[in-house]
């Protein structure tokens, strides 16, 4: 009889190691590919700095860091650590997995002074790690991550496991993209499941505050409208999205988003506007219903595991022209300018 890891194609000696948080969606893991599910120790200590033990043996192993990287500013350091502890006790190789990869938005200077956020964070990130592997980045002004990140990146997309969960709950479904920008999750679920799909029209007058306009959806009057966009963030591009489409005579409609960080309340406002909220898990949250762990699983048993210079790809990346040079747009953060 063969073992899924067989059956996968799977590296023998793969250790999948969550950091705090990641347990659930690491043994969902680890059981997709029969891979053994490590464990690791972690503290603060009471100056505040962080303690890191491993306590798995990662000597030859392939060690895939299970860290979803929503609200990353508190548990990076404890990654890096990890990472650094792993190479140190004789990992083989290091890898990121992060269903959710962080600091994709700010990927210019949109005012004079700013932080571009994304060129440090992939730099870090590439020093520490020997490949990473996501789920639906925030790319909008880089085609791909490798313009960013030096070291192998696979990115997966989640767009057909949620056209299928609509396909199987929704009846009638209309997707909607609240903005120009989720055009490439709408048509793309519209696709597979047959459905027709629109998108709105959204402008960005801060963090927190979006406008979002409808075109005439008349003709669709009677299907279900189905919101699907690749992240709630603070959450106001759909609840603006949500509130718009009863103005046009719609049913509540239902939400489904790849990344679910629904930061501070913005669940509790958008829920009441809808008929269902899903999102899948690549962020731990009460509205998750689709699970990542079967195309993860996938990808790392297909990927390479034993990559001779890998240490050459681990390294800062050269600064770019065309992000050092960039101009600044009066634009806030989130979204690219119109
Ligand atoms: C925008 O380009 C994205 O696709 C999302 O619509 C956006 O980032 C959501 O942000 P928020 O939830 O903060 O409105």
């Amino acid at each position: 009889m063969t073992t899924r890891s067989e059956h996968l194609g799977a590296p023998a000696m793969r250790l999948i190691l969550p950091l705090p948080g990641n347990e659930t969606f690491a043994r969902h893991l680890a059981d997709e590919g029969g891979w053994e599910l490590g464990a690791m120790e972690t503290r603060r200590f009471p100056d505040g700095e962080t303690y890191v033990r491993i306590l798995s043996e990662v000597k030859d192993k392939v060690v895939d860091l299970v860290c979803t990287l929503a609200r990353p500013d508190d548990g990076f350091l404890r990654l890096i650590f990890a990472a650094d502890a792993a190479r140190d006790l004789g990992a083989r190789q290091v890898n990121l997995i992060a269903p959710y990869l962080s600091y994709m938005r700010q990927d210019r200077r949109f005012q004079p002074g700013e932080a571009v956020t994304s060129w440090s964070f992939a730099r870090f990130v590439s020093s520490s790690f020997d490949r990473l592997l996501t789920v639906d980045p925030h790319l909008h002004r880089y085609p791909a991550l490798s313009p960013l990140y030096t070291i192998p990146t696979d990115t997966l997309h989640a767009a057909p496991l949620l056209a299928d969960w609509i396909a199987a709950e929704v009846d009638k479904p209309l997707i909607i993209g609240p903005d120009e920008e989720s055009d490439q999750w709408v048509s793309a679920i519209a696709a597979r499941i047959g459905a027709p799909y629109s998108v709105l029209q959204k402008t960005r007058h801060g963090d927190r505050n979006v406008e979002v306009r409808l075109p005439d959806l008349s003709r669709w009057r009677g299907l279900q409208p189905v919101l699907a966009d690749d992240i709630a963030s603070s959450g106001n591009t759909l609840i603006e999205a949500a509130r718009q489409l009863p103005l046009q005579g719609f049913v509540r409609p239902v939400v489904a988003v790849v990344h679910a960080i629904f930061a501070e309340d913005s669940f509790q406002r958008l829920a009441p506007l809808c008929a269902r909220v899903v999102s899948t898990d690549s962020v731990p949250h009460e509205s998750n219903a689709v699970g990542l762990a079967s195309l993860i699983a996938r990808a790392i048993a297909s990927a390479p595991d034993d990559e001779g210079d890998l240490i050459r790809h681990r390294r800062p990346p050269e600064p770019q022209d065309e992000v050092e040079q960039a101009g600044c747009h009066s634009f806030p953060a989130s979204d690219p300018p119109s």
